[in-house]
C-alpha cells in the first residue's frame, strides 16, 4: 500500500518533553504510523524530568524511532510531501534534537519543512483517524476547544484552520497537575488523574464540597486554591479520624468522597466555561483534548451539556488525547496545505504561545 495519489503524506517529529515520537500522517488525518520511545522509566528515579537527561535520551532514540516509523507504513521518502516538527512550547534541549533531525531530513531529502506548535497539535488530534477507521464527524468552524493535560489547560476559539483566539488558560497549575497533586495528598497511586477517577466512582457519600475558582466572567482557570483546600480538608479528615502517624491511612470511604468532591469541582468549572464559550461564539463543534480528557466524569458532563446545546462534541480516543506525534502531523499537514514553509533557520521556542 503506497500513499494515495495526491494525498499529502507528512512525516512528523515531536521531542518537546520526555517522549521521542515520529508519525506518518496522510491527508492531515489518516495515521499511517505513530511510534514513540518513552522516557518514563528513565526519569522515575528522580521523580521528575531532568532536562539534560531528557535531551540526551532524545538524541539516543530519535533515529531508531524513525526507523520503526517506516516499518509497516507502506511508504517511502518519495511519498513524503513535508517534514513537520514541534518548534515549541517545551524543553529547549529536547526541542533542539527533534528540530535538528527534522531540518537534516528535510535538507537531505529535499522536502519542505513546517514548524508546528505543540498546543495546536492537541486541537488537531480531533481530525485524526486510525488505520482502517471510517471517516467520522469532523470538527466544523467556528469551534471551541478545551485542552486539559498535565502541562496545559486552555480554551480556544477557532473560526478557521490555524486561526486561534485564546479565550482563557490556567493562571497557575494545569488541570492534570492538580489531579496529580491531590492524588498524592490522598495517597493514591501516580498518576493522580485515573486514581482519583476510580476512587470517586466508588464514593458512597457525595457530600464533600470544594471551592470553584470562577475568576469572574473570564475564561481563565485556577486550580492552586483547590489544591490548598484539598490539603486542609485532608488534614481535618485525618484529625477527625484520630490519625496521628503519617503511615496511618484514611479510610477508603473518606478518600473516595474527597476524590469525588475534588473531581466534581474541577469538572464543574471546565464544563461550565466551555459551554458558556460555545454559546457565546455560537460554536458548531466542541473539541476536547489532553490527558485529562480521559476522565469519564468530564466526558459525560460535557457530552450531556453539549447535546443539550445541540453542538457535537468531538473527543479523540484516549491515546490521541495524550501527547502523540500524529497530532503534529495533522497540524503540520494544515500548515503545509496553507503554503507555510519554515527555513533551515527554524528555532526552538520553549515558551511559544498558541495565540495572544
Ligand atoms: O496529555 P498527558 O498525557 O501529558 C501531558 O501532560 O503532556 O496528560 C497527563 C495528565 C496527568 O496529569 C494525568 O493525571 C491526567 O492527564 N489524566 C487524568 C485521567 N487520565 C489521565 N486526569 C483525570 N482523569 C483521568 N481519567
Ligand atoms: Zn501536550
Amino acid at each position: 500500500m503506497s500513499a494515495s495519489a495526491g494525498a499529502p503524506l507528512v512525516l512528523a517529529i515531536e521531542s518537546s518533553c520526555d517522549e521521542t515520537g515520529i508519525a506518518l500522517v496522510e491527508a492531515g488525518s489518516r495515521i499511517r504510523s505513530n511510534v514513540v520511545a518513552s522516557q518514563v522509566a528513565l526519569h522515575a528515579p528522580t521523580g521528575g524530568i531532568v532536562p539534560e537527561v531528557a535531551a540526551r535520551a532524545h538524541l539516543r532514540w530519535i533515529l531508531p524511532v524513525l526507523d520503526e516509523a517506516w516499518q509497516g507504513a507502506g511508504a517511502s521518502w518519495d511519498d513524503v510531501s513535508a517534514v513537520a516538527v514541534t518548534r515549541g512550547p517545551g524543553l529547549a534541549g529536547s526541542l533542539l534534537v527533534g528540530i535538528n533531525v527534522a531540518k537534516t531530513l528535510a535538507w537531505v531529502h529535499e522536502k519542505p519543512l513546517v514548524g508546528v506548535n505543540h498546543l495546536e497539535g492537541h486541537v488537531y488530534a480531533a481530525w485524526l483517524r486510525d488505520p482502517g477507521q471510517a471517516a467520522g464527524a469532523e470538527p466544523v468552524f467556528p469551534l471551541v476547544a478545551l485542552v486539559v493535560s498535565g502541562g496545559h489547560t486552555f480554551l480556544v476559539e477557532m473560526t478557521d484552520h490555524l486561526t486561534y483566539r485564546l479565550l482563557g488558560q490556567t493562571v497557575d497549575d494545569a488541570a492534570g497537575e492538580a489531579f496529580d497533586k491531590v492524588g498524592r495528598l490522598l495517597d493514591l497511586p501516580y498518576p493522580g488523574g485515573p486514581s482519583i477517577q476510580k476512587a470517586a466512582e466508588s464514593a458512597v457519600r457525595r457530600d464533600a464540597r470544594f471551592p470553584r475558582a470562577w475568576l469572574g466572567d473570564t475564561y481563565d482557570f485556577s486550580f492552586s486554591g483547590l489544591k490548598t483546600a484539598a490539603r486542609r480538608t485532608v488534614d481535618v479528615a485525618r484529625a477527625d479520624a484520630g490519625l496521628r502517624e503519617p503511615e496511618e491511612a484514611l479510610p477508603h470511604a473518606v478518600v473516595a468522597e474527597l476524590a469525588w468532591g475534588f473531581q466534581d469541582a474541577v469538572v464543574d468549572v471546565l464544563v461550565a466555561k466551555t459551554i458558556r464559550a460555545a454559546r457565546e461564539v455560537e460554536a458548531r463543534s466542541i473539541v476536547l483534548g489532553g490527558g485529562v480528557a480521559a476522565n469519564a466524569a468530564l466526558r459525560q458532563r460535557l457530552a450531556g451539556e453539549a447535546e443539550a446545546l445541540r453542538v457535537p462534541l468531538i473527543v479523540p480516543r484516549p491515546g490521541l488525547c495524550t501527547d502523540n506525534w500524529a497530532m503534529i502531523g495533522a497540524a503540520g499537514a494544515r500548515r503545509f496545505a496553507a503554503g507555510e514553509r519554515a527555513g533551515l533557520d527554524l528555532e526552538a521556542t520553549p515558551s511559544l504561545p498558541l495565540a495572544r
